[in-house]
This record gives structure tokens, C-alpha cells and sequence, in this order.
């Protein structure tokens, strides 16, 4: 027979432990209650046979966090689960900025426990099965990084691609925030499985939902058969949520449900149907002040920020200028069918000099332009066949 799962349980306050110890005893796991970090930590060197530790984040001697900086120095692949008030999630999220796996928020559903444990547990013969992520080395992602900038969010990105966190990228339009999104997922472990874009803004907010969480035939006029939202669609794979600010109250809560619950329900419907996905979540505006103007919940916030990523504008990495300029040159050069492969000097300063309020995506229509522009036989992108803000910015 198997043996029983062993948790380990980590809080000072005396009820909890009471509580969460019958109710796991209940659900056949073998539970060792403990409280506080100093005595977690002799357990854990004690008694290998530990599968997941669950810790309450502030208690007095060391903290949650302190307690899964040491787990993750001596036991790599003991799961930490993080226990928290409302006031102590920054401390929270920093523990998953560390390796924590997840975190739930008190006072807790039982069985949203339960299920969320159960789902970090390593799954039994783990070591055997567990699949190597398979890894690009970051070459071939058609990515361009030349500028100390962009050099170290690659770095993070490949560093953020493993986790299962919520990443969120900020950054003016046109910087690049889709394309990162994409290069964590393909350098992720899921890889292999779907990744789904929704923007946000794009639909007005019933719609927003169905396409979100899909819905039973005869949900609504005009469902006459079942759809399967993004989230289901995504499963095992990534979600990404593009201009997030813009999601409306309503559906927010949804997706905090969601993130927090591992479980969405179609409209028309209030089956629970298990997802699991890697949300990826983008957006121009500055969440911190819509939370702070009301606009947006903070919990959520929260739940999206764990890992952050911030893209420069282009005007803030000029030693990208070029090289993006080139490498959009080639692609649509390739695509027209034209001889258009470099830059003329003129051309190049203009290029430098220009601000790209546009960025990314500003350079990558002046180049499509230009190639466009140029005579079959020029191999040399002059500035003439620049677009004329560029020409009166000079
Ligand atoms: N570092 C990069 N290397 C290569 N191409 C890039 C890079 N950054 C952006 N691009 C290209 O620039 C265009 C704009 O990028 P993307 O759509 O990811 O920007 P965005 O930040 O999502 O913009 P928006 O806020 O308008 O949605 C895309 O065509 C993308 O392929
Ligand atoms: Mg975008």
C-alpha cells in the first residue's frame, strides 16, 4: 500500500494548527503540526519523509519567508504552500518571488486548500516521471536584445519561464510586451501546450466573460451550443491577458476565483471544471495607482504581480534601434521579395535620433514601409524612403 502524504503544518496560532490537522487527518494524510519556523526546520532535517510544507507567513522567531529561504537551500523539491492574512500578501508574494509555490489567502475554504495542496504534491514516482522541461537556450526567438536593458529581462525571463507565478508586463505601447510574454511560455515546461491571447479592452464585459470562461448551451439568447472559454482552452499551457487594467469589477473577481481556485465554472453552468494555467498578464496603464484610485482590486493586483516585468521604452535602449531596424529589413525583404538588406549612414542617424513614441512596433511599420517603397534592385535603405516625422524630427 502506499504511504500516507505527510504535511508538514507551520503556524503559531494554536487553532489553526487544530483545525488544518483534523482536516487533513480526515482527508488520510499524515500530519505533523508544528509552531514555529525553528521547530519546522528540525522536522524537516528530521524526517525526509515530508512532502509539502504549510506555512503561516509572520509568527514570531523566523518568518514563513526566512523558513522557505532555508527549505529551498536544503530541500529543493519540498513544495512550500503559503498561509497569509490580507495585510501580510506582500510578504506572500515575496515567499513566491522565492521559490514558494503558491499562496492562499485567510480565512480559507477547506476544500480550496485541500485542492490547491494536493495539486503541489509531488505526484508519486515523481522523480521517474517528472518530464524535462524541454529548453531552448534562448537563440532562435527571433528576439532582439542588444541593449544592457532588454539583455537582463531575458535573463529574468528565462529565469521567471519554470514558475508557475503570474507574471506582469508593463511597458508604453509597442514595446515588445506580447513578444515576451510568448518567449516565457516557449521557455517554459509548457511549452508543448497552448498559448491563448485575449485582450481585454477589445470586448465589452459580457462578452468578455463567455470568451473568458465559455458557457452551456442555452446560457444566454443565442448560446445554442456549449463553448469552452480561453481558460479551458488554455489548459496546461499559458493564458495571456492583454490590458488587463481594463477588465471590468465583476470579471475581476472571477479571475481572482480563478488564479486562486484553480476552477472556473462555463456560464449556464455551476460545474467546477479543473484548470491549469499559467497566466500571463500585460498592461500600459499603472496598475498600482488604478488600485489605488479604486479601480482595480487590490488582491488581484496581488495575484498578478508576483513576477514583473518592465519593458524600457525604445528611446530608453538606443543600442536596440539598429539592430531591430536590420532584423525587420530582413524579414520583410524576405516577404517582398526585394533586395533592401542595410542602412545607408543618413538613414541610420535619423533612426538614432528619432524618439519612437510608437516604439517597437513604430520601427517595425517604418521599415515594412520602406521595404515596400524601395526600387526592386536598392539594397540600402536611404532616407527618403523614411517615414517624414523622422525627416522633421532631424
Ligand atoms: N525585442 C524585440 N525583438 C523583435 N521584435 C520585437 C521586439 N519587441 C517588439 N517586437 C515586435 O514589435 C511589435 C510590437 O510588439 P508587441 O505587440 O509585443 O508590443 P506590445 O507591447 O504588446 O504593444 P501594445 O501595447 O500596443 O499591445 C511586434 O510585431 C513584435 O514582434
Ligand atoms: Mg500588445
Amino acid at each position: 500500500m502506499r504511504r500516507k502524504r505527510h504535511l508538514l503544518i507551520v503556524d503559531d496560532e494554536g487553532n489553526i494548527r487544530k483545525i488544518l490537522k483534523a482536516a487533513f487527518e480526515r482527508s488520510n494524510y499524515k500530519v505533523t503540526a508544528v509552531e514555529s519556523g525553528d521547530e519546522a526546520l528540525q522536522a524537516i532535517a528530521s524526517d525526509p519523509t515530508i512532502d509539502l510544507v504549510l506555512t503561516d507567513v509572520l509568527m514570531p522567531g523566523i518568518t514563513g519567508v526566512e523558513l522557505l529561504a532555508h527549505v529551498r537551500s536544503r530541500r529543493e523539491d519540498l513544495p512550500v504552500l503559503i498561509m497569509t492574512a490580507y495585510g501580510t500578501i506582500p510578504q506572500a508574494v515575496e515567499a513566491m518571488r522565492l521559490g514558494a509555490v503558491d499562496y492562499i489567502t485567510k480565512p480559507f475554504d477547506l476544500e480550496v486548500l485541500k485542492r490547491t495542496v494536493a495539486h503541489f504534491l509531488p505526484k508519486s514516482g515523481s522523480k521517474a516521471t517528472k518530464k524535462p522541461a524541454k529548453k531552448s537556450d534562448g537563440s532562435n526567438l527571433g528576439l532582439i536584445a542588444e541593449s544592457e536593458k532588454m539583455k537582463e529581462i531575458l535573463a529574468l525571463v528565462k529565469q521567471v519561464a519554470d514558475s508557475r507565478a503570474t507574471v506582469l508586463i508593463t511597458g508604453e505601447s509597442g514595446t515588445g510586451k506580447e513578444v515576451i510574454a510568448k518567449t516565457i511560455h516557449r521557455l517554459s515546461p509548457r511549452a508543448d501546450a497552448a498559448f491563448v491571447a485575449v485582450s481585454c479592452a477589445a470586448l465589452p464585459e459580457t462578452l468578455l466573460e463567455s470568451e473568458l470562461f465559455g458557457y452551456e448551451r442555452g446560457a444566454f439568447t443565442g448560446a445554442d451550443s456549449m463553448r469552452r472559454g480561453r481558460f479551458e482552452v488554455a489548459d496546461g499551457g499559458t493564458l495571456f491577458l492583454d490590458e488587463i487594467g481594463e477588465v471590468p469589477p465583476a470579471i475581476q473577481v472571477k479571475l481572482l476565483r480563478v488564479l486562486q481556485e484553480r476552477q472556473i465554472e462555463r456560464l449556464g453552468s455551476s460545474v467546477p471544471i479543473d484548470v491549469d494555467v499559467r497566466l500571463i498578464a500585460a498592461t500600459n496603464r499603472d496598475l498600482r495607482k488604478a488600485v489605488d484610485e479604486g479601480q482595480f482590486r487590490e488582491d488581484l493586483f496581488y495575484r498578478l504581480q508576483v513576477l514583473h516585468i518592465e519593458l524600457p521604452p525604445l528611446r530608453e535602449r538606443k543600442e536596440d534601434v539598429i539592430p531591430l531596424a536590420l532584423h525587420f529589413i530582413e524579414r520583410y525583404a524576405a516577404e517582398n521579395g526585394t533586395q533592401l538588406s542595410g542602412l545607408s549612414k543618413d538613414a541610420e542617424r535619423l533612426l538614432l535620433r528619432y524618439s519612437w513614441p510608437g516604439n517597437v512596433r513604430e520601427l517595425e511599420n517604418a521599415m515594412e514601409r520602406a521595404v515596400v517603397l524601395a526600387p526592386k534592385d536598392k539594397t540600402e535603405l536611404t532616407p527618403d524612403l523614411l517615414p517624414p516625422q523622422l525627416l522633421s524630427a532631424a
